[in-house]
């Protein structure tokens, strides 16, 4: 995607055993667009050696402040000066202190204390250390100080304990830089979108669900956060992850039939865009069985199910929204033909600004789409990308618009 082209990140390595993972993040930051120039503390040399990072990021690394390589021994000055962003990871207990303090007595802590751009530290430690009063202290004066915190998260230590203060996966800290750079549209602003398929019950063990794989709206939930929106993540069954809350925020609610999910965004319904994302079964089963239905019957008759229709929770919202013109309505529909003139009837019939129409349901389970986006205006394409950069591009349509 090259998110991070053009962009120059100092990647300043802490003591810790998670330095291991730093090396893969260098090389995500790097297929990425980024160059990438690792400054190296006395114990991150302990866990990786400088060989290793000079390879990985084809630059020379730096380990002391007074490296002879620097004019004028300013180490600290010019590596910090051409930096876009420093990025401390490990960012050991003890570096956060010294960071949080002001100090300046190594390459990394000089380096954060004479930047001039932005800093995210990624904090690795022992849970005991993490949970210690006076690592939460930092952590909250290096937030005050606007200072960026990726992680920890809670897992398996090399210490052999278990809990807070592993630090993030390299894609997960490579996705959160991305974050960080993306334009922060909708700061201040509240998302609801609902994702995925619903399921409706035939009886305790069958249901009627369908292929929606909730890929599209968890990669708008995503964008959302990345600008910097509040949201509310609705999601049918599915088994994608939450995206982390980089720069935003996000409360995901699990629903599985179509009427929970139309309660829950009945209560979550003041926002400023709905992203009406979620595959919603048109009708329910209005007799489902409390006990399983056996095909035991002497007739072998089929069991007689009656529909009643689910709420259409994208019309309800439309038309609660239609007198404060809040939230601004998303539809969204999977057509197999007719696309457009489909897609246009739809967002009449709905009521709503905007309908993002796609060719289905070959795209459902995918990771990329093309999209249609039809408005009272016309129609215009988003081209075949990856559905996170189209999810991208969408909030930079309608935020123009809100
Ligand atoms: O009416 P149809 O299902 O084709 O419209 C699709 C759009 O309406 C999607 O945005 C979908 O999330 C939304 N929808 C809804 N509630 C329903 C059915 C569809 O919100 N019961």
């Amino acid at each position: 995607m090259n998110s991070l082209q053009g962009k120059h990140i100092l990647l300043a390595m802490s003591g810790g055993i998670a330095a291991f993972k730093v090396a893969e993040l260098a090389r995500l930051l790097i297929q990425d667009g980024a160059s990438v120039q690792v400054a190296m503390s006395e114990a991150a040399t302990q866990f990786m050696t400088p060989v290793t990072m000079q390879a990985l990021t084809g630059q020379p690394v730096y380990t002391n402040q007074w490296d002879a390589r620097i004019p004028n021994n300013m180490a600290h000055i010019e590596l910090s000066r051409k930096a876009d962003l420093i990025l401390v990871a490990p960012a050991s207990a003890d570096m956060m202190a010294k960071i949080s303090l002001g100090l300046a007595d190594d390459l990394i802590s000089v380096l954060c204390l004479a930047r001039e751009c932005p800093l995210i530290v990624v904090p690795a430690m022992n849970k005991q250390m993490w949970e210690n009063a006076a690592t939460q202290e930092n952590i909250q004066k290096l937030k005050s100080n606007g200072v960026g915190i990726l992680g920890p998260t809670s897992g398996t230590q090399a210490c052999g304990e278990n809990g807070m203060g592993r630090m993030l996966e390299a894609k997960e800290i490579f996705e959160g830089v991305v974050a960080f750079f993306q334009p922060k549209l909708l700061t201040g602003k509240k998302v609801l979108i609902t994702a995925g398929p619903t399921y409706e019950a035939i009886d305790p063990v069958r249901g009627i669900t369908n292929k929606s794989s909730g890929k599209m709206g968890f990669a708008i939930a995503q964008a959302a956060i990345e600008s910097g929106a509040k949201v509310t993540l609705i999601a049918g069954p599915c088994h994608l992850d939450t995206p982390l809350e980089f720069t935003g925020s996000v409360n995901r609610i699990n629903v599985t039939s179509a009427q929970e999910m139309s309660d829950a965004v009945m209560q979550e319904l003041d926002a400023d865009i709905f992203f009406a994302v979620a595959a919603v079964a048109d009708w329910t089963v209005e007799n489902a069985a409390t006990q399983k239905i056996k095909k035991d019957g002497s007739n072998q008759a089929s069991p007689e199910l009656n529909f009643k229709l689910n709420p259409d929770i994208l019309a309800e919202v439309s038309k609660k929204s239609q007198a404060s013109q809040k939230p601004f309505c998303v539809g969204f529909a999977a057509e197999t033909n007719d696309l457009e003139s489909h897609a246009k009837e739809k967002r009449v019939k709905k009521n709503i600004p905007l309908l993002v129409a796609n060719l289905g349901p070959s795209t459902f389970g995918l990771d990329d789409n093309e999209l249609l986006l039809v408005e009272e205006s016309g129609t215009s394409k988003m081209p075949r990308a990856n559905k996170l950069t189209l999810a991208r591009q969408l909030i930079n349509h309608i935020s123009k618009k809100i």
